[in-house]
């Protein structure tokens, strides 16, 4: 069921059960961190491996505290800047958090999401929320509870709708490896914004954030139908222009059917790119379809993510 009740999400997650809750980034399935019963139940519903972690939400900078050790100054420099907002920190964790939460990790990761709706929930509870996005495992990402519902429905009592997401995309997640600012994901909040107020980041080389299961993980955010990513007129030819669906950035290519083609930004406007990109690809993937071709965008701010999710969606046959 969707609604807009956040008693009655209150009260779901106070018995230990699920709730899909709407973030800035992409919708979330979200469980008690503190409850290793109801957080198994997150994998058990996503169909998630027990090897991928789950980011912490929480409401307030303050509750780290609850079940955090030491914070890096760089971290906290980032958190009073970007919290709440589209970044994870990877912290170390104390034994007040379930260990399936971090799947055995001694680092947990932490962000505050930038939403009114679930800020309030958050702050209305005594523990935080671990929540993955709210997709079955390897799937696009929703970002509006509709997306949650057409896939989880039936598995999840209630779904939070806190309206489309206003990022689109997950949360950049950086930790300290080696004590050196490390982004593990590319994301929601670009690396140029990190950089201005931390100075150089290094950027893990395929952006996964499990570097012992890279391949597994590169799959991630893959439609049903196959993904090329290219120069779309390069790509075209081998293709039945009929049976082909296009995911470009600003400007429409002729021969392909109109209502198989998704624009993600006329302007050319990353944040709206972004803001387009996995309901662009859910759409497509409704359609019947051979193949999706999709073009990358200039590899630079909010682009490098758009870029990342593009080459994951396109990773599918690995
Ligand atoms: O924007 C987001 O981050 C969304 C919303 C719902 O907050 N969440 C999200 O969660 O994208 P998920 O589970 O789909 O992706 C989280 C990623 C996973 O790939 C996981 O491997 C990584 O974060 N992660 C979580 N905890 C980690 C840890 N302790 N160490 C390394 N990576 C971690
Ligand atoms: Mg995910």
């Amino acid at each position: 069921m969707i609604g807009k009740d956040i008693q009655r999400a209150k009260s779901l997650l106070e018995k230990g059960q699920l709730v899909g809750i709407p973030t800035e980034t992409v919708y979330g399935l979200a469980a008690n961190a503190y409850d290793a019963k109801a957080v198994s139940e997150i994998f058990r519903v996503k169909n998630r491996p027990s090897f991928d972690p789950l980011i912490v939400h929480i409401g307030c900078w303050e509750q780290v505290a609850d079940f955090v050790g030491e914070v890096p100054v760089s971290a906290r420099k980032l958190a009073a800047r970007f919290m709440p907002g589209p970044l994870t920190l990877l912290l170390p964790k104390t034994d007040r958090l379930p260990d399936i939460v971090t799947a055995g990790s001694p680092q947990v990761a932490v962000r505050m999401p930038n939403h009114e709706l679930t800020l309030d929930l958050l702050n209305s509870l005594a523990f935080p929320l671990a929540a993955p996005s709210a997709n079955p495992f390897g799937y696009i990402s929703p970002t509006t509870a509709q997306h949650v519902a057409d896939q989880l429905e039936a598995l999840v009592p209630y779904i939070l709708d806190g309206g489309p997401c206003t990022v689109g995309i997950e949360s950049t997640i950086l930790g300290f490896e080696y004590g050196v600012p490390t982004i593990y994901r590319k994301g929601g909040l670009a690396l140029e914004m990190i950089e201005e107020e931390i100075g150089p980041v290094r950027v893990k080389p395929f952006s996964t954030s499990r570097p012992q299961a890279p391949g597994m993980l590169q799959s991630h955010y893959a439609p049903r139908i196959p993904l090329k990513i290219g120069r779309i007129r390069e790509l075209l030819p081998d293709f039945d222009m009929n049976r082909t669906g296009l995911l470009v950035f600003r400007r429409r290519v002729s021969g392909v059917p109109e209502a198989h083609q998704v624009v993600l930004s006329k302007n050319g406007d990353f944040a709206e790119a972004a803001r387009n990109l996995f309901a662009g690809m859910r759409h497509l993937d409704s359609l019947d379809l051979d193949i999706i071709l999709a073009e990358p965008v200039p590899e630079m701010g909010l682009g490098r993510a758009i870029n990342d999710r593009l080459k994951r969606a396109a990773a599918q046959e690995g």
